[in-house]
């Protein structure tokens, strides 16, 4: 077991050659990377650029034109490693996808009851262990509807994590919240990571928050990997494209643009 993200550590996913096409819209057109097992590696990308389309086609929700992925070394086009893979991954979607019928323990006693393994007691143990970690005690008896957009989040993230799992795949995890709320998510991710040692694989275009907290990047841009590599080395790059994207320069001309036409006016 790795005792913090290790950039040399064994892959626990590699991705080769996926590609996936809509029709005529190539959005995936030849994806590789691997995953070092322990690693926050966040996927940055503008919006549209194919991210989500990446993770559905890593965990099998939708199905590649081409290309492998390897779960521990297995291809996942083998039966029996996707299954060990879905029985160790979560998926936190970008909308939360809660069931608002359910309270909040219930939500978060679902995936428990879904796997079957263990007792009534020790999913009892989990749910309340996992809802104190997430400040999320009090609210028990609540409904998500009832709870604050970032109460919200902490409740999916909980639901993600009470089955203890190996890979944990975050899909915007920050839409819709406020800057402060964003950088707390990206510290709360980095804080649960470092306790339970999972893999994390955080799909974002919040590239200066998850700069703090991930020890790899991956730029996708267009279908195509633009940068993989160390956060330190993403951070670094003096390359003009990386520049542009990472310091988002395009909306810093924006903002000159604008100060400047209504100086004229
Ligand atoms: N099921 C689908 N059918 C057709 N086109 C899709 C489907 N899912 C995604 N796309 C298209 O693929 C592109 C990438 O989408 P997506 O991965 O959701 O982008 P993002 O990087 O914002 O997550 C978009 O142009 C989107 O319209
Ligand atoms: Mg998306």
């Amino acid at each position: 077991m790795n005792p913090s993200p290790n950039p040399v550590a064994a892959p626990i996913l590699e991705i080769s050659h996926l590609k996936k096409s809509f029709g005529p819209r190539e959005v995936l057109r030849d994806v590789s990377f691997s995953v070092p097992a322990g690693a926050i590696l966040s996927i940055l990308g503008r919006s549209g650029t194919g991210k989500s389309v990446l993770l559905k086609c890593i965990v099998g929700l939708l199905k590649s034109d081409a290309g492998d992925v390897s779960y521990k070394g297995s291809s996942l086009a083998n039966p029996s490693a996707l299954s060990a893979l879905r029985q160790t991954a979560s998926y936190v979607f970008q909308q939360n996808a809660l069931f608002d019928s359910s309270t909040v323990y219930e939500n978060v006693l679902l995936p428990l009851q879904a796997r079957r393994r263990g007792t009534r007691a020790e999913w009892d143990m989990r749910v309340r262990s996992i809802l104190g970690r997430l400040e999320l005690a009090d609210a028990a008896q609540r409904y998500p509807s009832e709870l604050s957009g970032g109460m919200q989040k902490r409740l999916a993230v909980a639901r993600a994590l009470v089955t203890d799992p190996e890979l944990v795949f975050f899909d915007e995890p920050t839409a819709g919240l406020d800057p402060l709320r964003r950088n707390a998510v990206f510290e709360m991710i980095a804080k649960l990571q470092q306790e339970s040692k999972f893999t994390a694989i955080v799909v974002t275009h919040d590239v200066q928050e998850a700069l703090v907290v991930s020890s790899r990047i991956l730029w996708l841009d267009a279908g195509d990997v633009r940068f993989e590599g160390t956060s330190a080395d993403f951070s670094e790059s003096r390359d003009p494209d990386i520049c542009a994207f990472r310091d988002n320069i395009e909306a810093l001309r924006e903002a000159v643009r604008s100060m400047q036409t209504n100086a004229a006016h």
